[in-house]
């Protein structure tokens, strides 16, 4: 079967007027910032792709070795008619749940929701033609604004995988599991991809990799901001930082100008010092008790939660209640 077509929540000019409001608000603030969902161009998507390969790289092997456990319990859990899968990229994981919910027997569509129109081509398409007999419906969208208009109707399981729940702001990630409570009916489930606090010796070198491609990732945003927006930032003069915030129980990345530098973008004259930096990502990490108190306050109840072998990454199974 072929996919649908893609059905458009974000349009190029609302993308366009989104990332410029982002860019207006994160770079005249003190410090300055920039929202992750903007890494995501074709480069960005096939970038983030590179680094699910790395050997420091642990979150996607983890949460593909309890995916691969637990599939078909999940499957026979949730007996779900509609997977929706949020930040979907390469939905190349996701291949676990359907095979087993094509093998439980109970799946019939399959909606992957990204704002990374290349990402989701690709993927609706190899999906497409890999399940002959599941409808694919790909849906280009924003998961912080458009939960509201996902599909409605029999046995829903939302997947939001590979711990991006994580580059998510603690308050954006409380509205975002109250919108994504509110879009689904009681009973509907929803699987969490988190990843697991533990050694900074562990989590640094995952995203500062030796091979300098989360580096690439992350100077990506500049590189969308001077194509999209016709900025002029000198991407080479800026580099990757990450560092782990004990405190906050994040990973967050910088990036800090090598020399002092003007930059225009928009209709600001931007200054940077030598040594500023500008954040890019948070990427929070979670104890299991965070998860449970986050999804009960958003009306969720906990039915299981699996985890790797060596305790990195947790995928937990909520029931909206
Ligand atoms: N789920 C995949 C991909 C994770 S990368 C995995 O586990 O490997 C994060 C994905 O989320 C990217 O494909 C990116 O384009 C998408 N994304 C980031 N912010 C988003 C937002 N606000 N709305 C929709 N998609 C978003
Ligand atoms: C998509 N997200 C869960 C990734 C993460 O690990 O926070 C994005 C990423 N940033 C740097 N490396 C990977």
């Amino acid at each position: 079967m072929t996919a649908d077509p893609l059905e458009i929540y974000l349009e190029e000019e609302d993308l366009a007027r989104a990332l410029r409001a982002d860019v207006r608000a994160g770079l005249t603030d003190v410090p300055r910032w920039l929202p992750p969902k903007w890494f995501y161009d074709a480069r960005g998507s096939e970038l983030f792709e590179q680094i699910t390969r790395l050997p420091e790289y642990y979150p996607t092997r983890a949460e593909r070795a309890v995916l691969a456990e637990h599939a078909a319990e999940i499957a026979r859990l949730t007996d779900a008619k509609t997977l929706i899968e949020l930040g979907s990229g390469s939905s190349e994981k996701t291949r676990l749940l359907l095979d087993a919910l094509t093998a439980h027997g109970s799946l019939g569509t399959f909606v992957p929701l990204d704002v990374s129109v290349s990402a989701l081509r690709q993927s609706t398409a190899e999906i497409a033609s890999a399940y002959p007999g599941l409808r694919v419906r790909g849906i280009v969208g924003d998961f912080t604004r458009h939960l509201d208009r996902l599909p409605t109707g029999g046995r829903r399981l939302v997947a939001f995988l590979g711990g991006t729940i994580g580059n998510l702001l603690p308050a954006e990630r409380s509205s975002f599991l109250a919108a994504m409570r509110a879009a689904l009916e009681r009973g509907d489930w929803l699987l969490l991809g988190t990843d697991l606090v533990k050694d900074p010796g562990v989590l640094v070198p995952a995203y500062d990799d030796a091979a300098g491609v989360t580096a690439e990732f992350n100077r990506n945003v500049l590189r969308v901001l001077n194509r999209e927006l016709d900025a002029n930032f000198d991407v080479a003069a800026f580099d990757h930082v990450a560092i782990w915030d004990a405190d906050q129980r994040w990973i967050e990345m910088r990036l800090r100008a090598r020399r002092p530098m003007r930059v225009r973008v928009l209709d600001l004259d931007l200054a940077f010092a030598a040594g500023e930096e500008l954040r890019t990502e948070v990427s929070a990490k979670f104890r299991p008790a965070d998860v449970d108190r986050e999804l009960t306050a958003a009306g969720f109840a906990v039915q299981a939660r699996w985890t790797d072998d060596d305790g990195l990454f947790a995928v937990t199974l909520g029931q909206a209640v």
